[in-house]
């Protein structure tokens, strides 16, 4: 098992390429599903869920090429084989195997879904979605079942804004008889991108983006090719990193109006930053101001970059409030971030940072991937040398990490774990 090595305090400049969206990845690839012939999907991050999701394909039948970032799902020959357990527990996004295999084959089993532990992450609405479209859903020792003898379209609302119940319920209407209508819909970017796929499969579907989603069910759809979108945490977090330890960060293939709540903020804060077409430049500031953040649904400000701001904001004069309304329990970095000296409190839903603090190199460890994300840039920022353990949670989400940062003249590495270390960790 490796950790992760960082030397803080060296600056940061030069052009950062983003690579594409990992939550949409992880939709699409399970959408191919639904396709009676050949899907490419361009432009995948490399990370491990996206691996993940490759295997569990082939489990079920499917012939899938991946070279690079490009990958060719030929779903002709899969089968509804049920996947209770293994690879599906070992990520939040294996859920879109529910709506996709409901969709083409009208029944499913699938394992609860595992990820990131940031509170409780219910799946009700997936459920509601589901049995309003016709479904039978049961619970059966930690496994989902689902069956339908046809789906039929359906209004659905839904009580929580989630965007994982308004990519499912697509998923399994898109060749539902009828039409459904999701109301209270999700509008995040990723949403538009998997509808996007599932139209030039031949779906029909209006409204992604907006919070009324209709779909006319079809009875088949086909192959196509599809470019995903940036990963617009990527590209935030790449732009608090030029924030944090930057001299002028230059952050490549991007849409800047995804992340307009974090660019409005940086601003706030004091940073420079400037946006094209499809870049951000992020140069440094004087001296950064303390602000608040609540986080929201889209397009407010996105729960996933909340923990690597917290870390900037230590470096912020004055005293910063960041409230998490998404998940109650997205503050596992805090308790690190101290052990490096910052100065942050919790209470309740909301992590209180009094700054500017030097940050001092220390032995951390990353329980999810933004924790992850967030220990990185408080690493950036530290005086000395930073150990980050729970490699694995950051290699989910971000795609050649140590290359990336190192391009723009970090001094980062990854080193092996001693088994001093190791028999550590397993008695933590
Ligand atoms: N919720 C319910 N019932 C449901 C579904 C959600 O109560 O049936 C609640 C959740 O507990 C949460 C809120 O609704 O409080 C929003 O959850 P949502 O369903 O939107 O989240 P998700 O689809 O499970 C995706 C991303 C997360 C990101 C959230 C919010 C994927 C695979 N994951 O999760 O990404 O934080 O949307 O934007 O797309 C990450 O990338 O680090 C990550 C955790």
């Amino acid at each position: 098992m490796e950790k992760l090595m960082i030397a803080g305090g060296y600056p940061l400049k030069g052009t950062v390429r983003i690579s594409g969206a990992k939550n949409s990845a992880v939709a699409l690839i399970p959408a191919t599903i639904l396709a009676e012939s050949p899907v490419t999907i361009e432009g995948l991050p490399d990370i491990s869920d996206v691996q993940i999701l490759k295997d569990l394909l082939e489990e079920i039948g499917g012939t899938v090429e991946f070279t690079e970032n490009d990958m060719t799902v030929d779903p002709s020959s899969m089968i509804s084989m049920p996947l209770p357990n293994g690879k599906v527990k070992k990520l939040r996004a294996s859920y879109y195997l529910m709506g996709a295999m409901l969709g083409r084959f009208k029944k499913a089993v699938i394992g609860l879904p595992g990820g990131c532990h940031l509170g409780p992450r219910p799946i009700d609405q997936h459920i509601k979605g589901f049995e309003a479209l016709g479904a039978r859903v049961t619970n059966e020792q930690g496994a989902i079942y689902l069956r339908a003898d046809e789906l039929r379209g359906a209004r659905i609302y839904l009580d929580v804004v989630s965007v994982g119940a308004t990519i499912n319920i697509m998923l399994a209407a898109v060749r539902a008889k009828g039409r459904t209508i999701i109301e209270n819909a999700a509008k995040e970017p990723e949403i538009i991108d998997v509808a996007t796929l599932l139209t030039n499969m031949g779906a029909k579907i209006k409204g992604a983006g907006t919070d009324v989603i209709r779909i006319d069910g079809v009875d088949h759809l086909q192959g196509c090719q599809h470019t995903i979108i940036p990963d617009r945490i990527e590209a935030g977090t790449y732009m608090i990193v030029g924030a944090a330890a930057g001299e002028g960060v230059l952050i490549d293939n991007v849409i800047p109006h995804h992340l307009e709540s974090l660019i409005a903020k940086l601003r706030e804060m004091g940073v420079q930053v400037e946006t094209n077409d499809d870049q951000v430049f992020v140069g440094p500031a004087e001296k950064m101001k303390a602000v608040d953040i609540k986080t929201l649904v889209y397009p407010g400000f996105p729960t996933d970059l909340q923990q690597p701001l917290t870390s900037l904001l230590t470096g912020a004069e004055g005293t910063s409030m960041v409230t998490d309304t998404i998940y109650s329990a997205r503050f596992k970095h805090i308790d690190e971030l101290r052990r490096m000296n910052a100065n942050i409190k919790v209470e309740g839903r909301s992590a209180i940072i009094n700054g500017p603090i030097q940050l001092q190199g220390a032995k951390v460890k990353a329980s999810d991937l933004r924790a992850g994300a967030a220990l990185v840039i408080a690493g950036l920022m530290a005086e000395g040398v930073t150990e980050v353990t729970g490699l694995e949670h950051i290699d989910r989400g971000y795609s050649h990490l140590v290359e990336k940062l190192n391009g723009l003249g970090a001094t980062i590495w990854r080193e092996e774990m001693t088994e001093e270390e190791l028999e550590q960790m397993k008695n933590a």
